[in-house]
């Protein structure tokens, strides 16, 4: 539709921005249910071994405390002997919380306290006594690379002849990077509330970003087939953590079905850190030009470190085969099995490191064959995907590198590393490359205009911030023709039609396109509804002669028109439901989002201090539903970056083969301090291929390239080269 009353394309508050800043939004841990008990997870403090005893006497003994669960008294457990792998699992044998006496990692759930108050059962956890038969771990990625094999990943093959391009070419890179281990750190810890119903089913309250993949896993699980739904309607940020069922839902089943009682477990924030995370890397670059900067071969190896009972793998090396023009690729990914959990989806999941490292190599190459940054990536410019030899649906790119560096005022960067002070601060100034994927996946809605003329659109999708009821209220609006008010979209109920889990970058393309297609089914409905007289001024119309503007049902002719709200005060009301899947024109076409981001930094020559006093990032990711939640996702995304780049690491004490940072004061995040005003500019960007709408999801792109911006500003600054992630003042000195 997209008429001039249309929402879609303004910069819209949040829908749901009221019930979040007045406290009425109810998320995981906060569901009111009437004699709820209350657990607390006992976490080992070993890495590797077997439990010999477990010492609960103290804990039971308290009034008040209902049970301690492990692995000796659980509830038998369906599927542990074949453990069920959700929609977000890696390669290998899932996690099973108090599967047997076996200590996988340190942070491992052993034992689960329930009592009538919160405190009272983490008091009484912190009674449990456990004693073990202690293994030798290892868990540093440095001492393990050799035990590295190959991971499960579909890597392109190697395309061209890299080892004689390498040895042949006038200018060279080889260079290796480190990035650590960091964790994702929503403000709502992870919760699950399991509400015992009187027949034996389970309501559940749960912090996650796929209600239906929660309430498949516990189907399984716990062969509870038809008895479990799963809500989560709104959900205090993810990043990823919530992609998989975490250890506190199956927990908080077990609890709830001996008991047969409502349980709620809630994590710490210290157990935040005892599941997934990005995994700690080391990625080899090596990247070779002719003496104008055209690049003559690339290598990318990774090596990333994983669980002994999972390969987590992700996207990390194939960047390097797509974001430039090159005849010699070559790309490698090894995982090194440690006595760690299984790392997990973090935004931007593999992206984030792999392109930093990409990034960072083509800002060295620069320097090697004297040209400006900017320009070496403009000389390797490409419409085509090289991984996979097609040309991309759309990609603004260059745009992105225009308007970015005239707003930034690329021209301004002094070439000379060093050469730019105010006092005893060094400015710098550094530029990367984003790219992240343009995903759709099989989702369904459906779209219910009631007799007094409201909508109610549905899906089992989820907003984790990002936006979504926002977006899917301005999409559902605009194909009927209603205002905002008129719509109402519910998610995160696993009863209602099919969505895919709430990630990569893909809820706008996926259940955006499924409100669109239950609304066309809608408007033919209404259509049918009109034409059912014999007499109807619409007789003979169809969707294309009509339309649905302000409320209305309207001949395009002008010549009538009638409220959708009369229709249906006549018919009762209408339903239409549709489930959409990516359109097989895709295949033909590579596709994806891309950014340019723009960052100044200023180094304390003394102190090694860094601040980012500027950055502009300029985004390419197709038409945008709602420049402001978008917005928010890109600066949310940027903020990340500058983390990555100089704050956030997971610190593991590998005597103890444990994280000693995991908590917010000690795990450094950026603080209002650290971030300056964010520039982000959506570039125009038309793509009739990847979906009706022309949308390829925001979510994700904006953290990637940004690290890479900032340690390439801060070379500029320094002329010192920290390839080693956090770029921490000890480093810069
Ligand atoms: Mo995102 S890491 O797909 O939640």
């Amino acid at each position: 539709m997209n008429s001039a009353n249309s929402p879609l394309g303004k910069p819209l508050d949040r829908v749901d921005g009221p019930l979040k800043v007045t406290g009425k939004a109810c998320y995981a841990a906060e569901a009111d249910v009437p004699g709820l008990l209350y657990g607390a997870v006992v976490s080992s403090s070993i890495a590797r071994g077997r439990i010999t005893r477990i010492d609960a006497v103290a804990a039971e003994a308290l009034s008040g405390v209902r049970l301690v669960l492990t692995h000796q008294n659980r509830p038998p457990v369906a599927s542990y002997d074949e453990p069920y792998e959700d929609d977000d699992a890696a390669d290998g044998s899932p996690f099973r919380p108090l599967y047997n006496d076996r200590v996988l990692y340190s942070g491992q759930p052993l034992a689960l306290v329930v009592a009538e108050t919160q405190a009272l059962a983490r008091h009484a956890a912190s009674l449990v006594r456990i004693e073990y038969e202690v293994e030798a771990h290892q868990t540093d990625l440095q001492a393990a690379r050799e035990q590295a094999h190959e991971a499960p990943a579909e890597l392109p093959e190697p395309r061209g002849d890299f080892d004689s391009a390498f040895a042949a070419a006038a200018k060279r890179v080889d260079s290796e990077y480190g990035t650590p281990v960091e964790h994702h750190n929503p403000m709502e810890p992870h919760a699950s509330i399991v509400q015992y119903q009187p027949g034996g089913e389970l309501l559940i309250h749960d912090k996650t970003q796929g209600v239906q993949n929660c309430q498949r896993y516990l189907e399984q699980v716990f062969d509870m087939e038809g008895k479990i739904r799963v809500l989560a309607p709104f959900v205090g940020g993810a990043f990823g953590s919530g992609l998989r069922p975490q250890y506190q839902l199956p927990l908080a089943v077990m609890a709830a079905l001996k008991l047969k009682a409502s349980v709620r477990v809630e994590l710490t924030r210290q157990q935040m850190f005892t599941f997934g995370y990005r995994p700690r890397t080391f990625q080899q670059l090596k990247l070779a030009a002719d003496g104008e900067g055209r690049l003559r071969a690339i290598e990318h190896r990774a090596i990333g470190q994983t669980s002994r009972f999972e390969d987590f793998t992700e996207h990390e090396v194939e960047w390097s085969g797509m974001l430039y023009a090159c005849d010699n690729v070559r790309l490698g990914y090894r995982l090194a099995p440690l006595d760690v959990y299984t790392p997990l989806d973090m935004r931007a999941p593999g992206a984030t490191i792999g392109v930093y490292a990409l990034e960072c190599a083509m800002d060295e190459l620069a320097h090697e064959v004297g040209i400006d940054p900017l320009e070496l990536r403009l000389r390797n410019y490409t419409d085509i995907n090289g991984n996979e030899g097609k040309r991309y649906s759309s990609k603004e790119l260059r745009a992105c590198y225009q308007q970015g560096a005239e707003r930034f005022g690329w021209s301004r960067r002094p070439a000379q590393p060093r050469s730019l002070r105010d006092g005893h601060q060094l400015i710098g100034m550094g530029m990367a490359t984003g790219v992240w994927e343009a995903m759709q996946m099989p989702a369904s809605a459906r779209a219910c205009l009631d007799a007094d003329g409201r909508l109610l659109v549905t899906s089992a999708t989820a907003d984790i911030g990002t936006g979504t009821y926002t977006a899917m209220t301005q999409i559902a609006a605009d194909a009927m023709g209603l205002s905002m008010a008129e719509v109402e979209f519910r998610l995160g109920d696993s009863s209602l039609p099919q969505a895919p889990l709430e990630g990569g970058s893909a809820t706008v393309s996926s259940v955006g396109s499924a409100v669109q297609r239950a609304c066309a089914g809608l408007r033919q409905k209404l259509l049918d509804a009109v034409q059912q007289s014999p007499a109807s001024p619409f007789t003979g119309a169809n969707l294309e002669t009509v339309e649905f503007v302000d409320g209305q049902l309207r001949l395009k002719s002008g010549e009538h028109a009638v409220p959708l709200r009369d229709i249906v005060q006549v018919s009762g009301a209408l339903e239409a439901e549709a489930s959409v899947k990516p359109d097989e024109k895709r295949d033909a076409w590579a596709t994806g989002t891309h950014s340019a981001v723009f960052v100044e930094v200023r180094v304390d020559e003394d102190l090694g201090t860094i601040k980012v006093s500027r950055v502009v990032s300029a985004i390419a990711a197709g038409r945008i539903v709602n420049p402001k939640t978008a917005g928010n996702q890109i600066v949310g995304g940027v903020v990340w970056g500058i983390g990555q780049a100089l704050h956030e690491e997971t610190l593991i004490d590998h005597r103890l083969g444990r994280y000693m940072n995991h908590n917010l004061a000690e795990y450094h995040i950026p603080v209002n301090a650290d971030i300056p005003e964010i520039d982000v500019i959506f570039v125009e960007e038309h793509d009739d291929i990847v979906n009706d709408l022309g949308s390829k999801g925001v979510g994700e792109i904006g953290i990637v390239g940004v690290a890479a911006a900032v340690a390439n500003a801060i070379y500029n600054a320094t002329g010192k080269r920290v390839r080693d992630l956090p770029i921490t003042l000890d480093k810069v000195l």
